[in-house]
């Protein structure tokens, strides 16, 4: 009777055992396929801002634009907001809108020749560098390049 129910208890830890085994060998990749996008460095791509002359001589003149970008698993349309000046040498300067500091968007002010932020008093020069406020960081300035006549952004 002892020696059946030592064998009935192998049997089940053995079963415990084997089940336990695959589950982890099918689990394991689930769970890495499943979290992985999390890890992946996001894509940068060119985005279209429109034709290079028509843009010529900007001073620091906003343009809004769209494009499609994945983050993780969602795939969704984001909207951008920058400011393009041109120096009438093909030198362009593209500067994202969003403050440094929490996000808002600033606006270029004509007169004072900086970028305001309202939300919290920032004051950023023409370059993007911080003047005043708490921003720890310049305005993003975005890598551009004109291809055919077009002018694109680098977007990440
Ligand atoms: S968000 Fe611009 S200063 Fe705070």
């Amino acid at each position: 009777m002892a020696k059946k129910e030592s064998r009935r208890s192998f049997l089940e830890l053995a079963t415990a055992l084997i089940g336990g085994i695959l589950s982890l060998a099918a689990g394991i990749p689930l769970i890495g396929f499943a979290i992985s996008p999390a890890f992946k460095k996001p894509e940068s791509k060119w985005v279209d801002l429109g034709l290079a002359d028509r843009l010529k001589n900007s001073r620091f003149k906003k343009v809004d634009y769209t494009f499609m970008a994945k983050d993780g698993w969602v795939q969704a349309t984001k909207k951008r907001s920058v400011y393009v000046t041109d120096a009438g040498n093909g030198e362009w300067s593209v500067f994202s809108r969003t403050c440094s500091h929490l996000g808002c968007l600033v606006r270029w002010d004509a007169q004072e020749e900086s970028f305001l932020c309202p939300c919290h008093g920032a004051i950023f020069d023409k370059t993007g560098a911080v003047v005043a406020g708490p921003p720890p960081e310049p305005l993003q300035k975005l890598e551009t390049k004109v291809e055919a006549g077009i002018l694109y952004v680098k977007e990440t």
